[in-house]
C-alpha cells in the first residue's frame, strides 16, 4: 500500500474558501486520502512517509482536455502563406490545411508517430499537466486513424500521464471522398469507429462541424453511432461560422463543445441545460487573428462551465503551453485568473467525464502540481515563464522535469 504525507502545502482548494495555508495532503493508492490545513489532520494519518512541500502552492494537475498532440510532419509554409493573406478556409479549399498533415501522418509508422508527440508531451507535462486529450482525426482512413490513437495510448506507457482519446475521422473529408462526405462517413468513418471502439482505443467521439467540414446533419448521424455504442460525444463547434453545432451536440448530452467562438445566447442555454462544457481555445483564435470573441458573457450568465485547453495542433494552434492557453484566456477571451485555472482542472476533468480529478479532495486522484508561486492568479499572470516546481502523479512525486 503505497501511502504518503504532503505537509506545508498552500492548497488552491476553492471548494474550502480559496488557499488553504499551511495544508496537508494524505495519499493512499494514488488518491487523495484527506486534504486541508495541517491543524486538523486526523491523527492516523500523522506518521505517514512525509514530504515537505516548503510552502509552495499546490494545485491539481493541469488537464490539457483538447489536443491533436499526435500526428506527423510541419506546417510552417501554410503560417508564412497565411502572413501573406491566404484564409484558413482557402488553404483548406486548396488542399492544404489538415489535408497535408493527413498526408504527412498516413506516411508515419506508429514509431515515429509516437517520436514526434513526444518532446509535445513532454513540454506539458514540465508545466504540470497530468492528463491529455489526444484526438485521431489526420488519418482519414481506417488503418492511420487507428494507428494514431494506438500511440496516443502508447504515450501512457512512456511517461507519468493519463491519456485520453477522442475520435475524429469526421474531421475532413479525404481527397479520395472529395465531394462525397456522406459516402466517407458511411464507409469510413462509422465503420471504422466500430472497430476502434473493439479494440479499446476511444474513450470519446468528436467531430469538425464547419462550412469546410461537416454540417450538423452529418455529425448527428456520427453522434447516433457513437451513442450506439454507448460512447460520450463532443464537437469543434462554431469555430469560423454558426453551424448549430453547439446546439447538436448539447441536444445528444455531449462532454464540450469547442471553439465555440459564434455560439449565441440560445446555444448558451443550450448548454447549460445539458451540463455540456464549453471549451475555450484562444491559441486557434490567436493563430487565425480571430476576431469573434466566444460569448463569455453569456456563458458565465447561463451557468456553462468553461474549459480552457491548447488545442496542440500543427495547424491552428502550434501551442504545446497549458500556461500559455491560460493567459490567452486571460486577455483575449476575459476570463479571470480563477476562471482560467478552473478551466484546467476541475471544469477541464468536466469536459473529458472524469469524475475524480481535477480538485484536491477525498477520493480524488493524487495528480497534483506543486509550484514556486504564491497566488494561483500568478499561473495566468506571466508570458512565457514556468514556476512548475514538481508534479505529483499518483500520489508519487515526480523527478525534476
Ligand atoms: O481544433 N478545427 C479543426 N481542427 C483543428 C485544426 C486542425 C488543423 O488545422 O490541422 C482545430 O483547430
Ligand atoms: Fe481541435
Amino acid at each position: 500500500m503505497a501511502e504518503a504525507l504532503f505537509r506545508k502545502g498552500r492548497l488552491a482548494m476553492p471548494q474550502a474558501g480559496g488557499v488553504v495555508e499551511d495544508g496537508a495532503i494524505a495519499v493512499q493508492d494514488g488518491r487523495i486520502l484527506w486534504a486541508g490545513p495541517a491543524a486538523d489532520l486526523p491523527a492516523e494519518h500523522a506518521a505517514l512517509p512525509a514530504h515537505d512541500l516548503g510552502g509552495r502552492l499546490v494545485t491539481p494537475g493541469l488537464i490539457d482536455c483538447h489536443t491533436h498532440l499526435v500526428h506527423a510532419g510541419d506546417r510552417a509554409r501554410e503560417f508564412a502563406m497565411r502572413l501573406e493573406g491566404a484564409s484558413y478556409q482557402q488553404i483548406a479549399q486548396a488542399g492544404g490545411g489538415i489535408l497535408s498533415t493527413v498526408r504527412a501522418t498516413r506516411a508515419a509508422d506508429e514509431a515515429s508517430l509516437i517520436a514526434g508527440a513526444l518532446p509535445r508531451l513532454d513540454a506539458l507535462l514540465a508545466e504540470g499537466v497530468t492528463t491529455v486529450e489526444i484526438k485521431s482525426g489526420y488519418g482519414l482512413e481506417p488503418d492511420t486513424e487507428l494507428r494514431m490513437l494506438r500511440a496516443a495510448r502508447a504515450l501512457a506507457s512512456l511517461r507519468p500521464v493519463r491519456i485520453v482519446t477522442t475520435w475524429l475521422a469526421a474531421h475532413a473529408c479525404p481527397p479520395e471522398y472529395q465531394g462525397r462526405p456522406d459516402a466517407y462517413l458511411d464507409e469510413v468513418a462509422i465503420p471504422a469507429l466500430h472497430h476502434a471502439h473493439a479494440e479499446g482505443l476511444v474513450d470519446a467521439v468528436d467531430g469538425f462541424c464547419e462550412g469546410i467540414a461537416f454540417s450538423a446533419s452529418q455529425m448527428a448521424r456520427v453522434f447516433d453511432a457513437a451513442r450506439a455504442l454507448g460512447l460520450p460525444v463532443k464537437l469543434h463547434a462554431e469555430q469560423l461560422t454558426h453551424q448549430g453545432g453547439t446546439a447538436l451536440v448539447a441536444g445528444y448530452g455531449g462532454l464540450s463543445a469547442d471553439h465555440v467562438e459564434y455560439a449565441t445566447e440560445d446555444d448558451a442555454r443550450a448548454l447549460a441545460a445539458s451540463g455540456t462544457v464549453a471549451v475555450l481555445l484562444p491559441g486557434a483564435f490567436y493563430t487565425l487573428r480571430e476576431t469573434q470573441m466566444p460569448p463569455v458573457d453569456a456563458f458565465r450568465r447561463h451557468g456553462v462551465p468553461m474549459a480552457l485547453a491548447t488545442d496542440c495542433n500543427p495547424g491552428t494552434s502550434p501551442m504545446t503551453s497549458i500556461l500559455m492557453a491560460m493567459n490567452m484566456g486571460c486577455t483575449l477571451f476575459r476570463l479571470t485568473p480563477a476562471e482560467a485555472l478552473a478551466g484546467v482542472t476541475c471544469h477541464a476533468a468536466t469536459a473529458l467525464g472524469l469524475t475524480d480529478q481535477g480538485r484536491i479532495a477525498p477520493g480524488m486522484r493524487a495528480d497534483l502540481a506543486v509550484w514556486d508561486a504564491r497566488d494561483p492568479a500568478e499561473l495566468a499572470w506571466r508570458i512565457g515563464f514556468n514556476p512548475l516546481h514538481r508534479r505529483i502523479f499518483g500520489g508519487i512525486l515526480q523527478g525534476e522535469t
